[in-house]
């Protein structure tokens, strides 16, 4: 296995990348409708679908233009595409360009879990990665804790039992008049605020691995309804350091109960500041290495969707040409 093609179309971003066998990066484009989301507090998958049509293309052409290689017919080994989970109009373009590509070059292709994808990211162009390794993977729309005993080797311990982290963040953020996508708007805005200022519950404190954010949303509503002089940086702060302690208490959990060379971070949360910073002191604490993605790497991309396709194309082979998209397709099914 060379060179493979990623394609990641599953929700806003339009993506294509080149990475090689050892997860070196060759090329990664993005191209985001978010710009035409923004107005309605949320993607709408219609839009999404549209603008994938539009970019695919011009987005696989750059990629593969930026890391040398012939547009036309490029020399690649085989070709990677999201095919779940997502929105399913959204799949469908990436799918059936992957498809079309395949055909017309003669090569390979792999349908790849998106979550999967993310469980890669921290293993781009990073030097050395000892297993196993204990994951946070927390994005908009899923947040679990998975032990990773190899690539592609994982099982989920413990997921979200309503909201996902990046949801809870967007509501929040929503509640807070900060805009889609919330995330990036309350982490900003968190650096100045007093994170002691409310005082939000730590939900989900059980001996499981289980995760909860809506309560926490809740309770941010509840708290700045009773309280309306708060400062908005404020709160920001205080609900960033409750989402923070909360997943960062699950994962000290997991690394008490087992023996794991590395903990890592994974999905869109984690771009989080206070996230990063925990992440780091944990490992510190717990002697272990810390694997976070570059900032790039956190939201979807298709550098990690090549990466999880290097390895299933190696492991598994090609897929069928027939191959369906599957847009409430578990990480647990994969193995
Ligand atoms: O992985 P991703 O790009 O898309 C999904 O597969 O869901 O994650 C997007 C999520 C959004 O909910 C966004 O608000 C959140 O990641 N996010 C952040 C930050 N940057 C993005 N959440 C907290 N802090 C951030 N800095
Ligand atoms: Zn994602």
């Amino acid at each position: 296995m060379g060179l493979v093609l990623g394609i990641e179309t599953s929700c806003d971003e339009t993506a294509a990348a080149v990475v090689d066998e050892r997860f070196h990066v060759h090329s990664s484009v993005i191209e985001s409708s978010i710009e035409d989301h923004k107005a309605f507090g949320g993607v709408v998958p219609e839009l999404a679908g549209r603008a994938h049509v539009q970019h695919i293309g011009s987005v696989v052409t750059r990629a593969l233009t930026i890391a040398g290689l012939d547009p036309l017919d490029p020399a690649i080994d085989g070709i990677a595409v999201t095919s779940g989970p997502g929105l399913i109009g959204s799949l469908l373009v990436g799918l059936s360009s992957a498809k079309a590509y395949a055909l017309a070059w003669n090569k390979p292709f792999v349908g790849v879990n998106h979550l999967e994808g993310h469980l890669f990211a921290p293993l781009l162009d990073a030097d050395s990665f000892t297993w196993p390794i204990l994951t946070l993977l927390v994005s908009g729309g899923h947040s679990m804790i998975v032990l990773q005993r190899g690539p592609g080797d994982h099982e989920v311990l413990g997921e979200t039992i309503d909201d996902a982290a990046g949801e809870a963040y967007d509501k929040v953020a929503r509640w807070l008049g900060l805009g889609y996508p919330g995330g990036p708007a309350i982490d900003k805005l968190a650096q100045e605020g007093d994170a002691r200022a409310l005082k939000l519950p730590v939900s989900m404190t059980g001996d499981d691995y289980d995760l909860s954010f809506s309560g926490l949303k809740t309770a941010v509503v509840r708290a700045t309804e009773k309280q309306r002089d708060v400062a908005v940086a404020d709160v920001a702060a205080s609900f960033q350091r409750a989402v923070a302690e909360q997943l960062l208490r699950k994962l000290r959990h997991a690394l008490a109960r087992h023996e794991v060379a590395g903990i890592a971070l994974g999905g869109g949360v984690a771009a989080n500041s206070a996230l990063r910073a925990g992440m780091t002191e944990l490992g510190a604490e717990f002697g272990v290495e810390v694997h976070l993605p570059t900032m790039a790497m956190c939201t979807d991309n298709a550098a990690m969707i090549a990466a999880a396709g290097v390895h299933r194309l190696s492991v598994d082979g090609a897929s069928a040409l027939t191959l369906s998209a599957n847009p409430n397709w578990q990480l647990s099914e994969v193995s």
